[in-house]
């Protein structure tokens, strides 16, 4: 199958690669960046493209991969099911509900798949660690607490500090977390959070999520925008009978400096030392279901969901108030 990426910066010229991998082709290549359209259609052997609708519709494309910042991702999915394209998009699914039920009503009436990037389902420490849930190795599960993050993200292309774009560290980062927890426990009953809103401007954002789910787990989440520098992961899963743990940076302790405003990464990508990337293993599933030889480990709905929690998360934080889930 070909593909058309849209986005092709970090996770644009990523995802052109490992889609590559996974058995497709990458034939077109578009950005409002004239530069980077044509630096990934280089990369690729594919053509550059300024008018990414246009590149919905050619005939030589049957997957568009929408990798652009998460406000206009909707607006992509909606053209390229409108198309008659399948639609791989990087989380989150969208900036608001409305625009996300739009962009799902223009899936359904199409009759195409849409496939979310919620990698952390793949990423196999955290498959390794739901086994063991799942296997009743530590018996019923009371307490998680999940720590993601680092550096502010932002380099050269600074649409991560804008709130209304990126949603700060919740929709951004720790909804990859959100997802994972309910992918895990199930759907959650209540929502209470705190974050760092008042001093965005100053290229920080720290939220700490409380989520009691539905089966009566209660996880403790934490997202940083705030570190000097670097990138972690951390999980403790407590159960009746043990816990298991996660770490993805065992290490001594050490000072960091706080870098300025404007340098390092432009964004934040979790890195993994297995063999095959879980960016890989998404595509791969995503490939499957095309196929029809497999179902998919991520629904639209399950986007949907994970935007939902991130946007209650969000909501909390500015009222001071649990949101409740019917
Ligand atoms: N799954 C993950 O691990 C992960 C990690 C980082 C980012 N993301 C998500 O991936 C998406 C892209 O993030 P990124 O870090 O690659 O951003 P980026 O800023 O590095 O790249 C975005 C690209 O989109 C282009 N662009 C901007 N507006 C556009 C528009 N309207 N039409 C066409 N092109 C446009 C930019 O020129 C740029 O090339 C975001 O939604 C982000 O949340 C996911």
């Amino acid at each position: 199958m070909n593909l058309g990426v849209i986005g092709c910066n970090t996770m644009g010229l990523m995802h052109c690669q490992m889609a590559e991998n996974a058995g497709l082709k990458v034939v077109a290549c578009g950005d409002i960046s004239r530069d980077n359209a044509r630096k990934a259609a280089r990369k690729f052997g594919a053509e550059a493209v300024g008018d990414c609708v246009a590149l919905c519709n050619r005939d030589d494309v049957d997957v568009v991969a929408v990798c652009t910042p998460t406000p206009t991702h909707t607006e992509y999915i909606q053209a390229a099911a409108g198309a008659g394209k399948h639609v791989f998009c990087e989380k989150p699914l969208g900036r608001t509900l409305e625009t996300i039920d739009e962009a799902l009503a223009a899936v359904e009436r199409a009759g195409v798949k849409l496939y979310v990037g919620h990698v952390v389902r793949f990423f196999q420490e955290f498959e390794a660690m739901k086994a063991r849930i799942d296997a009743g190795k530590i018996g019923n599960v009371g307490f998680v607490k999940t720590y993601r993050g680092g550096i502010f993200p932002g380099g050269k292309l600074g649409w991560f500090s804008d709130w209304n774009m990126s949603g700060g560290v919740t929709l951004d980062t720790i909804v990859h977390d959100m997802d994972w927890l309910r992918y895990v426990f199930g759907d959650p009953e209540r929502i209470f959070a705190q974050n760092l809103k008042r001093v965005f401007s100053e290229r920080i954002d720290y939220a700490l999520v409380t989520m009691r789910m539905k089966c009566g787990t209660i996880c403790n989440i934490v997202g940083t925008w705030a570190h000097p520098s670097g990138f972690r992961v951390k999980v403790d899963i407590c159960g009746e009978r043990g816990m298991v743990t996660f770490d993805s940076s065992e290490a001594p302790v050490s000072a960091q400096l706080r870098l300025g405003a404007g340098s390092g990464p432009s964004t934040i990508v979790p890195a993994s030392p297995v063999l095959v990337s879980p960016y890989q293993l998404e595509w791969e599933d995503f490939a499957g279901w095309l196929a029809g030889t497999r179902k998919p480990r991520v629904t639209p709905e399950d986007g949907r969901w994970a935007v939902r929690m991130a946007l209650a998360a969000l909501e909390s934080a500015e009222t001071g108030q649990p949101v409740e889930f019917n």
